[in-house]
This record gives structure tokens, sequence and C-alpha cells, in this order.
């Protein structure tokens, strides 16, 4: 639970921080505990399949970005200044660290992106940047300062530099967070996090698809929806030969073809939203293990008692489209009747996943079967090993 200053509390922070403004709440997450030491980071940031990155450098000497995997002699050795270590997606990797996100469920899971550690040596930074994201900036361990512009900022990257770094920085606001501390910032705020004694900082990232991220996904679901929808030139004469140039008459048409399309029915949107936002990092899709089984099988050990759960690296969402229910795990979408709903819910929210998770609703065990099968080979569901069924 996040404790909240006198006088707020979620409703009013969402009401009147969140996408707004940044907001630093002390002592938010007492008593604190930091959940993952720097050697442990460090250790993630050695596994091939863990997303890291090594900053190093200031605006005076010129910035340096290393992308992971790292190893052990890359700390061992590392210098006493000026460096920080930044690994995304701590809490699927160390599942315990999934805690960290329970104080921020007062916000749509599907909102969340992940939970990224930093360790900065002294004087380490990432340099002052702007995030396209909202975060709250959770102080792990040491102090950090963090120098902060309100005003909208001037987005001019350093051209020479190999990560985001602001051109133009004139903060206007310095706040220092201790361990328990918390910093919320929205998107397009210009900040600048430094600390002078080695700190750790867990960012909990949210993610907002784009409308080209959600035309991509609505894009392919058009096609098959509507696969006649399609560019056609029957007025064409011999005028619009003319080499490579594309004219105006294809233009209109290629215009007209794409009126056509729109608005996009609710199904469509529905879908692309839910496909969006479950979608997730081929890496760490490509780094499950998974065993394919056929539905007969999958019926014979959840008769024997044994049970699932989500892979703490799946992303799973559900919503009602029209009379049905639409089910997404990890950037797949499945339509069911809408007595699928226990089902979504389930899925989504209860662990560890039974035999009861599809037998006590309407939907019919040949459809959520096919379901349960396809989760469990893209691996967003997996079996418990050491389960204890007393
Ligand atoms: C950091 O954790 O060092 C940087 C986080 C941020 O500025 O978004
Ligand atoms: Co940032």
């Amino acid at each position: 639970m996040i404790c909240w200053p006198p006088g707020l509390d979620a409703e009013r922070f969402l009401a009147e921080y969140w996408q707004r403004k940044p907001l630093y709440l002390p002592a938010a997450l007492v008593p604190w505990q930091c959940p993952l030491s720097p050697e442990e980071l460090a250790g993630l940031a050695c596994e091939p399949e863990v997303e890291s990155r090594l900053v190093s450098g200031d605006d005076q000497s010129g910035w340096t970005l290393r992308h992971g995997p790292f190893e052990e002699p890359d700390f061992t050795t590392a210098a006493e200044r000026g460096w920080t270590l930044l690994v995304q997606d701590v809490e699927k990797h160390l599942p315990q660290l999934a805690d960290m996100l329970e104080p921020f469920a007062f916000l749509p899971p599907w909102r969340i992106d992940d939970l990224m550690a930093s360790f900065a040596a002294p004087g380490g930074s990432v340099g002052p940047h702007v995030d396209d994201y909202d975060v709250f900036l959770v102080q792990g361990l040491g102090r950090r300062r963090w120098l902060l512009d309100q005003r909208p900022a001037d987005i001019a990257w350093q051209e020479e530099a190999p990560l985001r770094v602001l051109r133009h920085f004139s903060p206007t606001e310095t706040i220092e967070t201790d361990p328990g501390d918390v910093l919320y910032l929205p998107p397009g705020v210009a900040h600048h996090g430094i600390g002078d004694e080695p700190s750790m900082t867990l960012s909990i990232g949210f993610r907002a698809p784009s409308a080209g991220e959600l035309l991509t996904a609505a894009g392919v679901l058009l096609d098959q929806r509507a696969p006649l929808l399609r560019y056609g030139d029957r007025d064409i004469d011999l005028s619009e030969r003319d080499g490579g140039r594309i004219g105006a008459a294809a233009k209109d048409r290629a215009a007209r073809l794409l009126q056509q399309a729109l608005p996009l029915e609710s199904r469509i949107v529905d879908e692309a939203l839910g496909r969006v936002v479950t979608g997730n990092k081929p890496w760490l899709l490509s780094a499950r293990s998974v065993e394919a089984l056929d539905a007969d099988e999958l019926v014979d050990r959840l008769d024997r008692g044994d049970r699932l759960r989500r892979a703490p690296t799946a992303r799973f969402a559900w919503t009602h489209s029209g009379d049905d229910v639409l089910i997404f795990a990890d950037g797949a979408s499945w339509r069911l009747e809408a007595a699928g709903e226990q089902l979504a819910r389930g899925l989504c929210e209860t662990c560890p996943l039974g035999r009861g998770l599809f037998s006590a609703d309407g939907v019919t065990a040949d459809r959520a079967l096919d379901l349960l099968t396809a989760l469990l080979e893209q691996g967003s569901l997996e079996w418990i090993e050491d389960d204890f069924r007393g």
C-alpha cells in the first residue's frame, strides 16, 4: 500500500496528478526494505535473456552506452564513479519482485509495462531526458537527486549521444529521494537523476500504445475481416503511365480506400487494443521453454490435480466485445461467447489454475480446451512443477 500524505488518496491522485504533473511522495513505501541488491542486479545483467544497459559519462566527457549481457569483470573492475547499470523487466526474471507492483494496483495491470532497476555509482546518471510514459520512481538504496523542469520540454536530443539526452536542460526544481520515497513523473517532464553516493532506483514504467501501433494491429484484423477492401483502379487510363511516378489519381484512390475502412468497427478496435497492450518482447517469449501437448494430455493432467499458472513473463487481459468476450495473452486473442467471462477472469486473476477453471461456466469445454492448449503452447501458461497438493 502507498502511504499517501494527508488529504491524498489513489482516487485524488488519479484525478489531479496522473498524466498531469509530478508528485513527490516521501516515505510512501514504509517500512521499506530494498528487495534487490546491487550484486543481484549485476548478476541479472550477465544473463543472456535479460535486457540490460550500462551508461557512463556526462555532458562534458560525452556519453557511452553498452548493451548486455555483461560479464562479471565489467562490474568488478568498473570505475568508482560515473556509471549506471539499468535492467528491464526485473519482476519477470525475479518473480518475487512482482510484489513491488502491488502498491500501484489502483491502475489497471495491463497499463504496467515493467519494473526497471538501476544502480548508479556516485555521479552516475543517464543524463537529462524526457520519457514517453508515466513512471513511478521508487528509491531503493542510497539518496538520489532529481532535477526537474516542468515547463514543456524543448525536445532536442544531443545528436552525438548514443542515448536520448536533452541538448538543453534548465531544471526548475530539485527533489531528493531516500529509500522508500516515490516520485511520480508523467510523460514529457524533463528530468535528470543523479547521486553523490551509490544508489538504486526501481521504476514502475507504464505502456501506452501509440496510434501507429494500434493501426498496425487493426490493419492485420481488417485484412482478415475485409480482404476485398483493396486498392482498385478500374478508372485508370494511359496518362497514368509515367515511369515510377505515382500520380494524383492513384493517391486519391488510396485516400478513398482508407476512408472506406473508417470508422473501424468497434470489434476491431477492441481486439487491436488488447493485442497491443498484451504484446510481449520477443526475447522474453523466446526464452520460455515450452512443452507441447495435446488437449487429451491436458485434461489428464488437470484431472490428476496438476495445476497451471501464468508464466512470470506473460501479459494477460480480457474485455467484453459486442456480445463476446475477448481473451488476450502475449499479443494473441481469442473470441469466446459471453459466458467466457468467468474463464477470462480466472486466467487473468486466479493462481493456481486448475480443473475448475473451465468446467464451471457455460463456455463449451472444447473451446476452453483449445484456448488452454494454445496458451500452454505459446508459453503464456505453465505447469506448476513443485505443486503441494496436501
Ligand atoms: C534511472 O533509474 O537512473 C533513470 C530512470 C529515469 O530517469 O527514468
Ligand atoms: Co526517465
